[in-house]
């Protein structure tokens, strides 16, 4: 068994960041890590090996990979850094509280576990500093299908007698984890599953396109409706996992901010268009080739852009606090609705701490562009939180101290590595 430990990563860790250097240079982006997670969980339902590259180097695969080590799975890693997974030996169907509570996407191993061996326990993740973020969804399909579930003493506690049943899902809502859950608890199951109103992100799609090459029978994924046509059992196989469109997204605003030029390579614009049409409204000079991006402010202040947020194709929620941070330096009034977490503002106060100008109202945030942002100490508290304060502290006069940026580790790969070679004064320093 090989378990991953990100090296220098500490609870206690902080970026020191002076702003005020326009950020030039090449990038290269990670895979998705919200592709990675469901792709790590669905090699439990493989017969044979499996061997992912394009793998991120983040807290949030690692702790996946503990999560599989404990389970049985044995995972080796070669000199490129490709990702060889056997979940052969799996002896143990458990995903504990200690790993669920600091990595919600642990709820992936559910689906996999009842569709391979009819039983699993995962700790019920609780609620999320975005919001609550139920999983019911994902346990009243999975009912459907024919699991027993019940929760108790904080767990959930599932099986199923034979195998899960083809039925078909009607999601009340769009729900990303859900529609992951469901294809994967429908691969090995008898018949055919149907899910209506399916996550269209290119993520879901990633998975899919994973499950197929090692044998699985899904289509329509990337559309409104998935068909799940259950097989006997899959093989093993090898993929390459998404680049990071929000990685991506974030870059690009970076360079932005401070009115930089940045290319970006193993990009995807393809899966980008909403971030892309912004940024252009903001007046950034965008242009695209099949795998990579280029974006160039010719030095100039940003314009505001009003965002509405909402499920693929629409402007993504993880890009928002990111544009948030664009909007306050930028030029003129904007509003930004999240419309898919209740609570996803955290950030607005830290902002104002720096000399934003923005006003909560609802589930919108109104900023008025200023001048001048100036360092300070500000406290990260989510992944997508914590990235739009860095971008914040580029662009802002003096130093800013950013705070439990383990955050940020769960989701960004090196970010103070790949911004410093982009020409920002970025540092680490451990608590
Ligand atoms: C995924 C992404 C996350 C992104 C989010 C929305 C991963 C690992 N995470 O999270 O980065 O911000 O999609 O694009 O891919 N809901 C329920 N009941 C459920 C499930 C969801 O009410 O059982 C609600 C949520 O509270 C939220 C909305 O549905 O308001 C959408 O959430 P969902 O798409 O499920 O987000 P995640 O899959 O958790």
């Amino acid at each position: 068994m090989l378990l991953l430990r990100l090296s220098g990563m500490n609870e206690m860790d902080k970026l020191l960041v002076s702003g005020g250097k326009r950020l030039e240079g090449e990038i290269y982006v990670s895979g998705a890590k919200n592709a990675a997670l469901p792709i790590l969980a669905a090699t439990i339902l493989a017969d044979h090996p499996v061997i992912l590259s394009n793998m991120p180097h983040l807290h949030d695969v690692t702790t996946t990979m503990d999560l599989l080590c404990r389970m049985g799975v044995i995972i080796t890693i070669d000199e490129d850094m490709n990702i060889e997974i056997d979940s052969t030996s799996i002896t143990n169907y458990y995903a504990p509280y200690e790993l669920v509570k600091t990595m919600r996407a642990s709820i992936l191993v559910l689906g996999p576990l009842l569709g391979k061996y009819g039983k699993a326990t995962v700790s019920l993740p609780g609620g999320c500093a975005i919001g609550t973020r139920p999983v019911d969804l994902h346990i009243n399909a999975l009912k459907k299908m024919g699991a027993k579930i019940d929760i108790s003493k904080g767990y959930i506690n599932a099986d199923v007698n034979g195998r899960l049943q083809g039925v078909t899902i009607d999601f009340p809502i769009v729900t990303v984890t859900g529609t992951e859950n469901v294809i994967m608890a429908a691969v090995l199951a008898e018949g055919k599953t149907i899910i209506h109103n399916a996550a269209l992100e290119p993520e879901v799609v990633d998975l899919a396109n994973f499950l197929n090459t090692i044998g699985a029978n899904i289509v329509g994924a990337g559309t409104n409706t998935i068909e799940i046509e259950g097989v006997n059992s899959l093989t093993g196989g090898e993929y390459k996992i998404l680049p990071d469109r929000v990685e991506a997204g974030t870059y690009l605003v970076a360079a932005a901010i401070t009115g930089g030029s940045i290319k970006l390579t193993n990009a995807l614009p393809r899966i980008m268009t909403a971030v892309l049409d912004k940024l252009r409204l903001a007046n950034a000079d965008i242009v695209c080739g099949d795998d990579w991006i280029e974006l160039n402010m010719h030095g100039n202040r940003p314009k505001a852009v009003n965002i509405e947020t909402s499920p693929y194709p629409g402007f993504p929620t993880d890009m928002q606090a990111q544009l948030l941070a664009l909007n306050v330096v930028s030029e003129g009034r904007a509003i930004i609705q999240e419309n898919v977490f209740e609570n996803r503002f955290m950030h607005v106060q830290e902002m104002v701490r720096m000399g934003a100008d923005i006003k909560i109202n609802g589930n919108q945030a109104i900023s008025n562009g200023v001048e001048q942002l100036y360092g300070a100490p500000v406290m990260a508290t989510d992944l997508r939180a914590s990235a739009s304060l860095i971008l914040a502290a580029l662009i802002a006069k003096g130093t800013t101290q950013v705070d439990r940026i383990y955050h940020v580790d769960r989701g960004y790969e090196r970010i103070e590595e790949k911004l410093s070679q982009l020409g920002a004064e970025i540092k680490r320093v451990h608590g």
